[in-house]
C-alpha cells in the first residue's frame, strides 16, 4: 500500500459529530426575512391570475415580474425559470416567493394567496412523450451483419425507478444584500455554477457576486442544480428588499420538488454466434422531467456505458432524454450510469442463462482487456482489472457453492446470490475540463509556513478537505497540520471546477499535487508565497466529439465487481440481504478509510435503489414524501457488507488515484436483482424490486 494511503483523522468529523458544525439553518435569523416559494399544484396549467391578499408591513411577494435580469436558471441550458412565466410544468414548480421576518406568518399567509389556472394537458410517461429534450446515437462495426449472421436473437427491457438523494440536510441557501452586492451561502455543491446563474437572473454583474459554501449535510449530486434555482430566486428577492433572505425547504418540499435520478427505460437486443454476442443495439430512454437541468450530461453519460464492462464488436445505441410534466431529474451519484449498467448486467445474465452458461464465466469471456477498443472508438488504456478483482469477490462470497447449493430450494426462506461487473468514467467526458471548465487552483503560504488550499471544491462527506491536505502534505513533506481548506467562497478562491463527477481527486488533487512540487521547489522560509496551477489535459487521449460520441471518453476508469446474498421469505414477500462483497478500483486511495467508507456507503445506497427505495408518483405528484413513506437503508439492513480495495495506480492522478466516489453506487443494484431473481427462479428487469413485486412475481408463477 502507498504510505499516503494510511488514514488520518478526517476534517470536519469532530464538528460535525458533536453537532457545532454550522450548516446554513444555523444562521442567527436575526433581521433576515424567512422566504418561502409558492408553487404549482398542477402538472401543467396556463396561470390566469395569482392574488396577493392585502400584506403586513415588512412582507414582500417576489416573482418574475421582479427579476431585473433574464428569467432563466443557467444550469447548461436555461430552459428553467426562475419563477414560472406563462405556465407550470409540474406540481411544485415555483411561481413567486413570500419573503417576512415572521415564518409562522409567512405560512399562514402563502396558504391565502389564490391561484386561477387553465389546466393543460400533462404527461407523466417518458415512453409517451413528444418532447425529445436530448437525442444522441453512436455505432461501432457493423450491427446488420451481426444480426444478419447470428444464430440467436435475444431481446429484452429493462425498467429502473427515480431515486431521492434523502441527504441529511435538505437544500438551503441565505442570500445577504449590502451596498448593491449580493453574497449568498448554503448547502451548495458547485460555488461557482450558482454565481454564474445569481449574475443571470439579477443582471448583475458577477464581481458583484459571492458565493460560499457552508458546512453541507450530503449532496449525492441533488445539490448541483438545485442550488442555483434556489440562490436565484432569494437573490432576486434580496435585490428588491435590500434585505437578507433566507430559504430552506423543508423535508417534504424537498423531496416532492428537487431533482431525483431520471427513471429511465433500456431496449436490449443482442445477437449471439457460436455462443458469444457478436452485436447490441441499445435504446435507451431517460425520463428528464419538466425541465432539461443537467439530463443532457446524464443520458450522454449513460449512453457511454450500453456495452457495459465488454468488448462488443458491433454495437448500435440511440438515447433519448424526453420531457414530462414531474419534478425535473437531476444528477444523482453514478451520473446516468446505474441504470443502463442495471439493464447491461441483466441483459449478460439473462443470454447466460438462455444458453446455459454460468453467468460470471460467461461474462468473464467478454470483458474487455487493456487496449481494446472502447464502444465510441476510444481506448482502455490502462489496465482492466475485472478478472483479477471478480476472483477475490467469488472467494470472499462463496459464490460458487451457494450458486449449486440454490438450484433446487423449496421451502418458505429461499436463497440467492448474484454479481455484476462495473466500471465508472473517471472525470468530465472528453475534453470538457480543457475547453469549458479550465480549472485553476492556488496555494497561499504564510510566513510562518502555513499553507492555505484555494480550490472551490467542496467537502460533502467524501473527504475532499483530508484528501487534499493530504496531497498537498506529501508533495510538500509537511505535517497535515500545517495545512488548511477553509469552506470556499468564490471571493476568496479560484475557479476550480464543481464538485462533481468525481472529478476532484484525479484533476484537482493533481493540480494541487503540482503546484505544491512547485512552491517546494520555490519555498523561501519566513516569506508570503502563492502559487497557481492551471489544467493541462492528458496527452495520449484520442480526442472526443461530444456530439457524435466518438474518441475517448474518459482517460481512465474505475472498476467494480459487487455480489449480493438475499434471503426471500416467500410467504410474506421480505427480502433480507444477508451479504454483499465488493471489490472496488479506485487507483491509489488517498486516504484508505475515506475510500473504504465511501464505497461501503455507495454500495449502500445502490442496494437500498435496488431493493428498498421507491419513488411513488401519481399523476405527477411525488406522494413519498416523507423518509418515513420513502425508505432508505441503513447499516442494520445489510449488515455483512464487506469492501476490498484493488489497485490499479493511474500515473496521471495524484500519487496514482482515479475517480471514487460514484463507483460503488452502480453495480449493487443488478447484483441485488440477480441475487433475487436466483431465489426465485425467474427472469426480472426492474429496479427497485421490493416485497410486494416478490408477492406478484409469485402469484404470476403460481398462475
Ligand atoms: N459521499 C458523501 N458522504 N456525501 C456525498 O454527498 N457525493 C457523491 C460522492 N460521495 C457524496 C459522497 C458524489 S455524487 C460525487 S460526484 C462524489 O462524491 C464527488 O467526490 P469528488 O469529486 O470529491 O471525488
Ligand atoms: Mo455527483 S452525481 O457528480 O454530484
Amino acid at each position: 500500500m502507498n504510505p499516503i494511503s494510511k488514514s488520518i483523522p478526517k476534517r470536519g468529523h469532530v464538528e460535525k459529530t458533536r453537532g457545532s458544525a454550522v450548516y446554513v439553518c444555523d444562521y442567527p435569523a436575526d433581521g433576515l426575512l424567512f422566504g418561502r416559494l409558492l408553487r404549482s399544484s398542477k402538472a401543467r396549467a396556463r396561470i390566469l391570475s395569482v392574488k396577493v391578499p392585502q400584506l403586513p408591513e415588512g412582507y414582500r411577494y417576489i416573482d418574475k415580474k421582479d427579476i431585473s435580469g433574464s428569467n432563466h436558471v443557467d444550469i447548461l441550458d436555461d430552459n428553467m425559470p426562475v419563477f414560472a412565466d406563462e405556465t407550470v410544468e409540474f406540481v411544485g414548480d415555483p411561481i413567486g416567493l413570500l419573503a417576512g421576518p415572521d415564518a409562522r406568518i409567512v405560512n399562514e399567509l402563502l396558504g391565502k394567496i389564490e391561484i386561477r389556472y387553465k389546466e393543460l394537458p400533462a404527461v407523466f410517461d417518458a415512453k409517451e412523450s413528444q418532447d425529445v429534450f436530448f437525442d444522441y446515437g453512436y455505432a461501432k462495426g457493423d450491427i446488420d451483419k451481426a444480426f444478419a449472421e447470428a444464430d440467436e436473437i435475444y431481446d429484452e427491457d429493462f425498467e429502473t425507478g427515480r431515486q431521492e438523494h434523502a441527504y441529511l440536510e435538505t437544500n438551503g441557501v441565505i442570500a445577504e444584500y449590502k451596498d448593491g452586492k449580493i453574497h449568498v451561502h448554503g448547502s451548495i455543491q458547485c460555488p461557482y455554477d450558482v454565481r454564474r446563474a445569481v449574475a443571470k437572473a439579477t443582471g448583475m454583474s458577477p464581481q458583484d457576486i459571492s458565493v460560499a459554501q457552508d458546512v453541507i449535510g450530503g449532496g449525492f449530486g441533488g445539490k448541483e442544480d438545485v442550488p442555483s434555482m434556489i440562490a436565484c430566486q432569494a437573490a432576486v428577492a434580496a435585490v428588491q428588499t435590500k434585505k437578507s433572505i433566507r430559504l430552506i425547504l423543508d423535508r417534504k418540499e424537498d423531496i416532492e420538488t428537487t431533482s431525483k435520478r431520471h427513471s429511465s427505460t433500456c431496449k436490449y437486443k443482442a445477437a449471439v454466434k457460436n455462443g458469444e454476442i457478436t452485436g447490441m443495439e441499445v435504446e435507451v430512454l431517460y425520463d428528464a422531467g419538466a425541465y432539461t437541468t443537467v439530463s443532457d450530461v446524464v443520458l450522454r453519460r449513460g449512453m457511454l456505458s450500453a456495452a457495459g464492462v465488454y468488448s462488443i464488436p458491433n454495437l448500435k445505441v440511440h438515447g433519448q432524454a424526453r420531457k414530462t410534466n414531474t419534478v425535473p431529474s437531476g444528477a444523482f451519484r453514478g451520473f446516468g450510469d446505474p441504470q443502463i449498467f442495471f439493464a447491461v448486467e441483466m441483459m449478460m445474465t439473462h443470454i447466460a442463462g438462455a444458453l446455459g452458461k454460468d453467468p460470471v464465466a460467461f461474462k468473464l469471456a467478454h470483458t474487455a482487456k487493456q487496449g481494446d477498443t472502447t464502444p465510441t472508438n476510444g481506448k482502455y488504456h490502462f489496465p482492466v482489472p475485472i478478472p483479477e478483482m471478480v476472483r477475490r469477490v467469488l472467494e470472499a462470497s462463496d459464490y460458487s457453492r451457494k450458486r449449486e447449493e440454490y438450484k433446487f430450494q423449496s421451502g418458505r426462506l429461499r436463497k440467492g446470490i448474484g454479481m455484476s461487473m462495473v466500471f465508472h468514467g473517471c472525470g468530465y467526458t472528453g475534453s470538457v475540463e480543457q475547453d469549458f471548465i479550465k480549472p485553476v487552483v492556488r496555494l497561499h503560504k504564510d510566513s510562518g509556513g502555513n499553507v492555505e488550499i484555494l480550490t472551490a471544491g467542496i467537502e460533502m462527506g467524501q473527504g475532499l478537505h483530508t484528501v487534499f491536505v493530504k496531497i498537498v502534505a506529501r508533495a510538500l513533506g509537511l505535517a497535515p497540520e500545517k495545512i488548511t481548506h477553509a469552506l470556499p467562497d468564490t471571493a476568496k478562491v479560484p475557479d476550480s471546477g464543481p464538485t462533481i463527477a468525481s472529478r476532484s481527486v484525479m484533476v484537482v488533487g493533481e493540480l494541487l499535487r503540482r503546484a505544491a512540487e512547485k512552491l517546494k521547489k520555490e519555498w523561501s522560509d519566513g516569506e508570503e508565497q502563492t502559487v497557481e496551477e492551471h489544467y493541462k489535459h492528458p496527452e495520449f487521449l484520442i480526442p472526443f466529439d461530444t456530439k457524435t460520441l466518438q474518441g475517448d471518453a474518459f482517460p481512465v476508469y474505475s472498476w467494480a465487481v459487487n455480489a449480493v446474498e438475499v434471503e426471500i421469505d416467500t410467504l410474506t414477500g421480505r427480502i433480507s440481504v444477508i451479504g454483499a462483497w465488493g471489490s472496488f478500483d479506485v487507483g491509489t486511495p488517498i486516504d484508505e478509510g475515506i475510500v473504504i467508507g465511501q464505497m461501503e456507503g455507495g454500495f449502500l445506497q445502490s442496494i437500498g435503489w435496488g431493493m428498498m427505495e421507491k419513488v411513488t408518483v401519481h399523476s405527477g405528484s411525488i406522494r413519498s414524501n416523507t423518509l418515513s413513506d420513502y425508505m432508505i437503508p441503513t447499516a442494520m439492513d445489510v449488515p455483512n457488507l464487506r469492501v476490498m480495495l484493488h489497485v490499479d495506480e493511474y500515473p496521471f492522478g495524484p500519487y496514482g488515484a482515479k475517480g471514487a466516489g460514484e463507483l460503488p453506487h452502480v453495480g449493487g443494484a443488478p447484483a441485488t436483482i440477480e441475487a433475487i431473481q436466483n431465489a426465485l427462479g425467474m427472469h426480472l428487469n426492474k429496479t427497485p424490486f421490493l416485497a410486494e413485486d416478490v408477492i406478484e412475481a409469485l402469484k404470476e408463477v403460481k398462475e
